[in-house]
């Protein structure tokens, strides 16, 4: 058993990666800004909750303290993404240094090499930060989150549709097959240095995957196809954010949406 902190741990990544290692056994920490009640949805029985900021560094000697390995799945939107992913890493990574954890595993995006979307840019910074530690660091980076891609769909709510990425395929993958593979990473498993990819069981095109959540949600708004513009659109046309070939025999689009 080792005492895993797990930052970002009240996020949609970071509450998979909490249950996952309670239910290894180990001794659990989750630091964010804002910790749920024990009553609250998100709330893990087992896991001790710290209240921290990245990038104040407020709290994180508390949250590090005894830790023997962290795990990073924390997140910020748009336009923090650099700070929080350059600054608050150096600043956690620093304290977790100083206080003697051994080990980081990071939780970043398949295929941001080369793309111009800053926020992808903003996490290979981040990658960059965690590889130039002194711990001993593994990147495990996924593909998109089925909620996530599902909140692409959403987007269209306001204009009464659904809408899908034309000449966009996804390989959505499952957080709990995510939280798996950065358990294994704390626990050892890989080369410490190694940056390691993993993806959904399937590849498919944004709109097949649109019409699943269509006919499961029940909602009568249609498929309308927008083209992304931007760096992000081309980087998703090009399909570098799949990887077919680091495919996890996990849990798939279609059997998610069963389980909602
Ligand atoms: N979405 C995808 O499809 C996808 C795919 C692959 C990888 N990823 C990566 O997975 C990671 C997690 O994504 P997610 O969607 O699970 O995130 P999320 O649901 O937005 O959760 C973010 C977590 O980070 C915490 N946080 C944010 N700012 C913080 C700060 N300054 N100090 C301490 N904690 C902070 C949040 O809690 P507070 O706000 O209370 O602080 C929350 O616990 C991200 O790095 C993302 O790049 C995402």
């Amino acid at each position: 058993m080792s005492r895993v902190l797990v930052v970002g741990g009240t996020g949609l990544a970071g509450r998979a990666v909490t249950a996952e290692a309670v239910s290894r056994g180990h001794q659990v920490v989750v630091a964010a800004r804002r910790i749920p009640d024990d009553d609250a949805p998100g709330y893990i029985e087992g896991a001790a909750y710290v209240t921290a900021d990245l990038v104040t560094g407020a709290g994180l000697e508390e949250a590090v303290d005894g830790v023997d390995v962290l795990i990073d799945a924390s997140n910020a939107d748009g336009r923090r993404a650099s700070h929080v992913f350059a600054h608050g890493s150096r600043n956690l990574l620093h304290t977790a240094a100083r206080y003697g954890v051994g080990r980081a595993v990071l939780l970043s995006i398949a295929g941001i090499d080369g793309s111009r979307y800053p926020y992808y840019r903003s996490k290979l910074l981040q990658e960059a930060t965690y590889l130039d530690s002194p711990l001993e660091v593994r990147v495990v980076r996924a593909t998109q989150f089925h909620d996530f891609v599902t909140s692409v769909f959403e987007r269209g709510r306001r204009v009464g549709m659904l809408t899908a990425p034309s000449g966009t395929r996804f390989q959505p993958i499952d957080v709990t097959d995510v939280a798996r593979v950065l358990l294994d990473a704390a626990e050892g498993a890989g080369e410490p240095g190694s940056i390691r990819t993993i993806g959904g069981p399937r590849v498919e095109s944004a709109r097949s995957l649109a019409r699943q959540w269509k006919d499961a949600s029940g909602t009568r708004r249609p498929i309308f196809s927008v083209r992304l513009t931007g760096p992000l659109g081309s980087t998703w046309r090009a399909g570098h954010h799949l990887a077919p070939e680091h495919a996890v025999d996990g849990t798939g689009y279609a059997a998610w949406l069963r389980a909602l």
